[in-house]
């Protein structure tokens, strides 16, 4: 039986996805860690990134431990500067100059990234095996480049693919991203805020990865296109065989592209949690405060606002970083509490001790 379109532009991202593995596999020179779960696919331990500041460092990222599995899409959620965009930094080494600390270990498949030297990384991990739509990423297109010419780019430099070839490539996933062909010639100033959107999508797509990360993809757009963008990664998660971490504020909307969410506040993980109990039953203070923060469209209760704001990261508060706004907290959370595990869930609250066994004993 003949395959239809849509069959042969998997099959040619999957061959390209293919290609691009077998040529970092060809160039590793590995830094491989024993033992792991062979559906692991990411897995982050105590990872550190600090910015130099005149008024001191900024923990924006402190001591954060994670673990993915492949064909998996974790939502990261929390408020306003509590470090989500730091953290996609710190897993896909996008540094800025002022950085002031930075240590951890990001595991991706068995290979210890953090062992590998810049040029290393390069080389085998960003774009090939991880690739990123960054904040505003609509914003940050080259605007003197033909958009087709961005999109094939990653193919060229990263994947050494002939200009044509990744042009045809390109093609594919424009059509995959729902952007009309003869775009590939447009400049992004002649693209609406949604089809630029789509098309660095497209391009984080392009190589094949295994994890890409976004975001908050669908800030600054209008609802009605927020919606389709959602659309279509839920099509793209459903089709491509690539793990996710999209990052947002937009709880509701991800609620259906979640399998797990992860709960970030003053540069930690409180929560880590299977998306359906998560969005009936969150186990941390600061989770729950989030959910009835969220408008909801058939109910009569009005939405809730979080008291007070997330601590300064300069210097974050001793004990419970969330003590200060939250009206559950008792004598022991002036100390950190540790992080109780429930099967694959995490919480790091005193409110669960007893009840989940401790992470790391
Ligand atoms: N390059 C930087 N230099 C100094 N501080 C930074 C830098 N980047 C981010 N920050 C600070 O780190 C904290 C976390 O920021 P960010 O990761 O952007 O949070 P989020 O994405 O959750 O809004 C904030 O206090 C922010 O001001
Ligand atoms: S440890 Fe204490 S202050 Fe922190 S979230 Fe739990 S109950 Fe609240
Ligand atoms: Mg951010």
């Amino acid at each position: 039986m003949a395959k239809n379109k849509a069959h042969e532009h998997i099959d040619l991202i999957e061959a390209a996805k293919h290609k691009a593995q077998l040529m970092s596999h060809m160039s590793e020179t590995t830094h491989k860690v024993g033992d792991v779960r062979h559906d692991l696919l990411l897995s982050i331990r105590d990872l550190k990134l600090h910015f130099e500041t005149i008024r001191g460092p900024v923990q924006a990222v402190d001591g954060v431990n994670f673990d993915l599995v492949t064909n998996k899409a974790v939502v990261v959620v929390g408020e306003s500067g509590c470090g989500k965009s730091s953290l996609a930094k710190a897993v896909l080494r996008l540094l800025p100059r002022n950085v002031a600390h930075y240590s951890g270990e990001v595991i991706l498949h068995n290979i210890d990234t953090m062992k590998l030297s810049d040029e290393e990384f390069r080389a085998q991990i960003r774009w090939i095996k991880m690739s990123m739509v960054p904040q505003a990423a609509m914003n940050s297109l080259n605007p003197v480049l033909r958009v087709g010419d961005q999109v094939a780019e990653p193919m060229v430099v990263h994947c050494g693919m002939k200009k044509n070839d990744a042009m045809e490539l390109a093609a594919l996933m424009f059509n995959n991203v729902g952007v009309p062909v003869d775009f590939l010639v447009r400049y992004p100033f002649e693209l609406s805020g949604g089809m630029r959107q789509r098309v660095a999508i497209a391009m984080s797509l392009i190589t094949g990865p295994d994890l890409v990360i976004l975001d908050e993809p669908t800030s600054a757009l209008d609802v009605l296109t927020q919606a389709n963008i959602f659309n279509l990664l839920k099509r793209i998660k459903a089709n491509l065989d690539t793990s996710f971490i999209l990052i947002t504020h937009d709880i509701s909307t991800s609620s259906e592209l979640a399998d797990i969410v992860a709960v970030m506040y003053a540069g930690q993980i409180v929560e880590v949690c299977e998306s359906h109990r998560f969005f009936s039953k969150p186990r941390h203070p600061y989770s729950a405060k989030l959910m009835a923060s969220v408008p909801r469209l058939r109910e009569r209760e009005e939405p809730e606002f979080i008291e007070g704001t997330p601590p300064s990261l300069i210097n974050p508060p001793t004990g419970c970083r969330f003590k200060e706004r939250c009206d559950r907290r008792f004598k022991k959370c002036e100390v950190e509490p540790p992080v109780y595990c429930f099967g694959e869930d995490r919480v790091k609250c005193w409110l669960f001790e007893g009840e989940g066994g401790v992470e790391g004993s």
